[in-house]
């Protein structure tokens, strides 16, 4: 019996990645101001900053680009698009954006504005940004094991009923537009929401008549961890899964640039005429008109194979095991990893590997900044970066200081993982010299993108 997990593919084109010396990349770290968004990616090694728009499209999705029809209108890869979600979603109405964002600002410049709750799971950040940019507030209510780290749960993404409820009941229905469901959700560790959970989601708003709505874009992780995890899903296709996390819900926002394989492209399904007549207008004014919807018509024929790609079990069983024999190297090691594993990251919790850097000086900044200058390793911070605020000029901490190793879908071996761990396990090593940082400029919104930081030299007393 072999037990090897092995890449369901092999490799037809490749991409060399660029070798650099610890003092380069020191120097590349104080040029772009210890922030990891500003860094030239050919200086990058190996970069785990998103999986999304890094996917390694297949030969078939290749040759699907060039079959592309760049009609301005009524475009065939429009309607090849088109049938492919509707078949999977079930909704009616697909308005393509060129990537999630666009279909968030969409949808909330209908929806939100002032007075308005959205509540969620969790939020991913630009969907925070967008309700909050129309006025709007943005409530997560993920369940409490979501924010124990190391406490091991199947389904940690899942939204916490009770309390929506309440939320319901104090802000009244009136004020609640819809609530949206991140699956996988991202935030706190892509972790899985369970079938039961968005099925009871959905019974809960209909008591109220709000809408449900998925944040789908790993929507197929998550069928695939439900087919793993819940009782009564072993022997049901991850597609029939997807079908029916998809039928409870009344419309989805997506990036395509997760689970549809692609490295541009989104859309917004919605089953309200009303809502989708209005985000259609707005696609117009904004992204293109509805059969483009700001993208090539060869880039709807990649997502239409894509979505479809995604769904393969081998895929999948590859996908979610290679994440996860990254977080057992690391948890093997000592390094205090968030359990289980999500879907398409692994996530390292600042807070417990650099316990004498404060929330206020950016733990999990500084562990990223050293595992880039360890070993050229680029990493994203979700914490008080990205989350933190200063609320009447006192600092409020992210929930979590998460530092986050996205891994690109279908783009690193096994020895790539292996050599990343390595690296993680050096700076572990050493983790008790490492400074915190402070935020020396700052933008008004997203400010994790182009904050510029400092470390923090302790001042040592002068005897
Ligand atoms: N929702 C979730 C859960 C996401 O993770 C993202 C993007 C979006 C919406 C927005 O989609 O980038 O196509 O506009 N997440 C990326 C990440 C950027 O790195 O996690 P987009």
């Amino acid at each position: 019996m072999t037990n090897t997990v092995i890449e369901p593919f092999k490799i037809k084109s490749v991409e060399p990645i660029n070798f650099t010396t610890r003092e380069y990349r020191e120097k590349a770290m104080r040029e772009a101001f210890y922030n990891l968004f500003l860094l030239k990616a050919d200086d990058v090694l190996i970069d785990l900053l998103t999986d999304s728009g890094t996917a390694a499209m297949s030969s078939k999705q290749w040759a699907a680009i060039m079959d592309g029809d760049e009609s301005y209108a009524g475009s065939r890869s429009f309607f090849k698009f088109e049938k492919v979600v509707r078949d999977l979603t079930g909704f009616k109405f697909i308005i393509p954006t060129h990537q999630g964002r666009a279909a968030e600002k969409i949808l909330f410049t209908v929806v939100g504005g002032p007075g308005k709750i959205i509540p969620s799971n969790t939020h991913f950040d630009t969907t925070r940004a967008n309700v909050e940019f129309s006025g709007a507030e943005a409530v997560d209510l993920p369940v409490p094991v979501a924010l124990e780290t190391d406490r091991r749960s199947d389904f940690k993404g899942n939204i916490d009923l009770e309390r929506l409820e309440n939320l319901i009941k104090k802000v009244g229905v009136a004020n609640i537009p819809l609530s949206i469901l991140t699956v996988t959700n991202n935030s706190v560790g892509g972790q899985p929401v369970s079938m039961a959970n968005i099925r009871e989601t959905r019974a809960l708003l209909n008591k109220y008549g709000i809408p449900l709505l998925l944040d789908a874009c790993r929507f197929a992780e998550n069928a695939y961890f439900i087919k793993l995890r819940e009782p009564g899903y072993r022997d049901k296709s991850v597609r029939e899964i997807a079908v029916e996390m998809f039928s409870y819900a009344d419309g989805c926002t997506m990036s395509a640039k997760k689970d549809a394989l692609v490295n541009i492209g989104g859309f917004l399904a919605l089953n309200d005429s009303t809502i989708a007549e209005k985000a259609r207008s707005l696609l117009i004014m904004t992204e293109g008109f509805p059969t483009y919807g700001g993208l090539a018509g060869r880039d709807l024929d990649a997502m239409a194979q894509g979505l479809t790609e995604v769904l393969d079990e081998d895929y999948l069983k590859y996908r979610i095991r290679s994440v996860e024999y990254f977080g057992d190297k690391l948890e093997k090691a000592g390094v205090p990893v968030l359990v289980p594993t999500g879907g398409h990251a692994v996530f390292i919790d600042a807070r417990r590997f650099l316990p004498h850097v404060p929330p206020q000086q950016y733990p999990g900044q500084a562990l990223a900044v050293e595992m880039y200058v360890e070993g050229g390793i680029r990493s994203v911070e979700i914490g008080s970066v990205m989350f933190g605020r200063e609320v009447e000029g006192k600092f409020v901490s992210a929930n979590l200081e998460l530092v986050r190793l996205a891994i690109p879908r279908r783009v690193y071996t096994q020895s790539h993982v292996d050599y990343a761990a390595e690296v993680i396990i050096e700076v572990f090593k050493r983790r008790d010299r490492i400074p915190g940082y402070k935020i020396t400029y700052e933008p008004p919104y997203l400010r994790h993108f182009t904050a510029h930081f400092e470390p923090v030299v302790e001042e040592t007393a002068q005897v």
